[in-house]
C-alpha cells in the first residue's frame, strides 16, 4: 500500500490549479503556451501579437506569477530620432495607456536598447531609472528585435508581481524577437 508520501506531488513547481483536475507545472504550461504563440506570430502583425501575448501570459495557471501580467507591447525606433540620439515611439500593445517616447538609456526599455540585449528586472522598485507607467507593474522583462545588427523594436512585457519572468521567458521571448525581425518590414 502507497504511503501518503508516495502520494504527493514529486515537485515542489507542481501546483494544483484550481479548474484543472490534475497538477499543473507553471512552466511546462508557460512553455506549451509560447510555443503555440510561436506558430500563431508567424503570420501576425505587431498589432495582433501584442494581443497574443498578452492573452497568452494572462491565460496560464494563477499559481504561475506571470499570469498577472499586466501590459504587454512594442515600442519600436523612431525614425525621427537623430542616430546620435536614438528614441522608441510607443507601438501596438494592450495595457493601460504608456508613455509614448523613450531615449535610448533611459528606463529598462531604453537600457535593453543601447545595450542590444534582453533585460529581465525581478523587481522594477530596484531598478534605478524604471519608468512607471502603470503603478501596478512590479518587475519587467525587454527584448530587443534586431535587424541587421540595429535595433528596430523592443518587446515588453510587465507584471504586477515581483519575479513575474524566468529564464523560459527569456528563451521563448528572444525566439518570438528573431521570428518579428524576419517577419515584419522594418523599413521606414
Ligand atoms: N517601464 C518601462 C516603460 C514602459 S512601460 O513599462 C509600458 C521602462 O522603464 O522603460
Amino acid at each position: 500500500m502507497a504511503s501518503d508520501h508516495a502520494l504527493n506531488p514529486t515537485s515542489q513547481s507542481l501546483t494544483q490549479d484550481p479548474v484543472a483536475a490534475e497538477p499543473i507545472d507553471p512552466s511546462s504550461a508557460k512553455r506549451e503556451i509560447l510555443h503555440n504563440l510561436l506558430q500563431e506570430a508567424a503570420s501576425f502583425n505587431l498589432s495582433n501579437t501584442s494581443s497574443l501575448l498578452y492573452h497568452a501570459y494572462t491565460s496560464l495557471p494563477h499559481s504561475s506569477p506571470s499570469h498577472h501580467v499586466n501590459w504587454a507591447g512594442f515600442y519600436t525606433l523612431d525614425p525621427t530620432s537623430p542616430h546620435t540620439s536614438p528614441s522608441l515611439i510607443l507601438g501596438p500593445f494592450q495595457g493601460r495607456t504608456a508613455c509614448q517616447t523613450i531615449a535610448f538609456n533611459r528606463g529598462v526599455c531604453g537600457t535593453a536598447a543601447a545595450k542590444k540585449r534582453t533585460v529581465r528586472v525581478h523587481d522594477v522598485h530596484e531598478f534605478p531609472g524604471h519608468i512607471a507607467c502603470d503603478e501596478r507593474s512590479r518587475s519587467e522583462i525587454v527584448v530587443p528585435i534586431l535587424r541587421h545588427w540595429k535595433v528596430v523594436a523592443i518587446i515588453d512585457i510587465d507584471c504586477a508581481e515581483v519575479g513575474g519572468f524566468d529564464e523560459v521567458d527569456e528563451e521563448y521571448l528572444g525566439r518570438l524577437s528573431n521570428l518579428l525581425s524576419k517577419s515584419c518590414d522594418w523599413a521606414s
